[in-house]
């Protein structure tokens, strides 16, 4: 059996902290979708770190982190987030193990995606240009270069022909993209070296095994479900599949295999990049939502856009997931607001709705809210359920209501010690 950990609304909601504070109980962390998209902060004994492609369970002396089929690797990237965790003494070699089935992120893919975002001008996604979207179109258009393709022999003649395919759509954008394929090439190839010390599995044959002798894992989502390539905001979302189904077809694992779903939200929402984003506050509660919560992009260091909690969007995302448990993440930010604002249904073509129709830009639908009173106090000290304040418990107990599911933790602070179980 496997639990899973997901984001429900458009990523950043916590993952990271969370997938950290719960290996203790796992034995296995193991990263489904995405890439170097992904930022996911870890915060303890001082220390900060922000990882891209590498599992969160990673500093746990007993874990092992793995990257699934699902995931795509951009060498580089990965060279400089195992040198980021050097100074920690982790025994990276028998901690993290890789997918052959793991698509590459070459540097031409980057490209492409800079290229097809110029060329998109104001309709651009706001991309974090990581080559997420190229890579994935190589995936399933069935030329895309696997982690284990690194063994063969002719792996260099392989990368030529998909680079140089690269390149002439790259000229086909018509657009101005200066680079240095030569330098960007001796890095990539310096870095699949590295890779290489690495040991590459089967993950589908290790996670059945680790199954059958009764380890525990936990399957690790990147992005969030309004960012899902099928459910998401289309076109403004990701590549992959962010949802549950994603951890099946991202690591093999059956879907009968699959025990809890825990569902990460924010106590507001935060979106970074384009996109209909429902609830956005534009005026001063968004702007204190941003300063509080520290909220720019752990990647691409973006103004991430801020607004109320989306019930309706929630919803949408747990049911979706199957999510059994819920999370809520930075409830300390809000402490301070005199009203709190809830948003428990759209307008849409003149009707209240409840559920997420498939156009949501603003034209389409207007929140409509429901208002709940503040509190002052600071949680972030905080460190039992009965110390939190009367008005957050009802907040939480709403939410819970609504959605029917139940809230587990409350974080109160970036720091693994600042969460609350319930
Ligand atoms: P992820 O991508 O889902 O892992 O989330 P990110 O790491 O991109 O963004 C979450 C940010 O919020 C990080 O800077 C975390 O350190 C921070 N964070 C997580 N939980 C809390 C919380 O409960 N309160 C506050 N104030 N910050 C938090
Ligand atoms: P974590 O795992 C927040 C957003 C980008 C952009 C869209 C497409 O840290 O929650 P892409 O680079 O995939 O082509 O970008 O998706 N995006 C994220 N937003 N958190 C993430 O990951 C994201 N990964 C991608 O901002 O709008
Ligand atoms: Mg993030």
């Amino acid at each position: 059996m496997a639990d899973l950990l997901l984001g429900l609304q458009w990523g950043d909601e916590g993952k990271g902290k969370i997938v950290d504070v719960l290996t203790s109980n796992y034995d296995i962390i193991a990263r489904f979708q995405g890439g170097p998209n992904a930022g996911h902060t870890l915060e303890f004994d001082g220390i900060k770190h922000v990882l891209r492609t590498i599992p969160s369970g990673i500093f746990h002396a007993n874990s092992i982190n793995i990257i699934g089929n699902g995931v795509v690797i951009d060498p580089v990237v990965f060279q400089k987030e195992i040198e980021g965790l050097e100074k920690f003494n982790i025994d990276i070699k028998s901690k993290l193990i890789i997918s052959r089935k793991a698509h590459l992120i070459l540097p031409t893919h980057r490209l492409l995606d800079a290229a097809s975002e110029t060329a998109k001008g104001k309709a651009k996604i706001g991309s974090t240009l990581k080559g997420i979207g190229p890579t994935y179109m190589d995936k399933t258009g069935r030329n895309g270069l696997r982690v284990g393709d690194i063994e063969l022999t002719d792996f260099k003649e392989r990368y030529r022909t998909l680079a140089d395919k690269h390149e002439t759509m790259i000229k086909f954008y018509d657009v101005n993209i200066q680079y240095n394929l030569a330098e960007l090439e001796k890095e990539f190839f310096d870095a699949i070296e590295d890779l290489k010390k690495l040991d590459f599995i089967d993950s589908e044959e290790y996670l059945y095994n680790a199954q059958k002798a009764g380890k525990t894992i936990l399957c690790e989502g990147a992005q969030g479900s309004l960012l899902d390539v099928d459910f998401g905001t289309y076109p403004f979302v990701t590549s992959s599949n962010t949802t549950a189904a994603g951890a099946c077809t991202g690591l093999g694992i059956a879907p009968n295999q699959i025990k809890e779903v825990y569902g990460i939200f924010k106590a507001y929402t935060t979106r970074v990049g384009s996109g209909p984003f429902p609830t956005e506050d534009f005026g001063e509660a968004g702007d204190v939502m941003a300063k509080v919560g520290n909220e720019f992009g752990s990647v691409t260091g973006r103004k991430r856009r801020c607004g109320w909690l989306d019930l309706v969007a929630l919803k949408y995302a747990v049911r979706i997931n199957g999510v059994t448990q819920l999370m809520m993440m930075k409830g300390d930010v809000l402490s301070g607001f005199k009203t709190l604002k809830v948003c428990t249904a759209y307008k849409y073509k003149g009707q209240s709705i409840d559920h997420l129709p498939y156009n949501i830009e603003p034209e389409n639908v207007e929140p409509l809210y429901t208002e709940f009173k503040g509190w002052n106090a600071d949680l972030t000290g905080m460190t039992s359920y009965d110390q939190l304040p009367k008005e957050l418990v009802d907040y939480i107990a709403f939410i819970e209501k609504e959605v029917e599911v139940p809230i587990k933790i409350v974080s109160v602070g970036p720091d693994r010690k600042q969460t609350i179980m319930k």
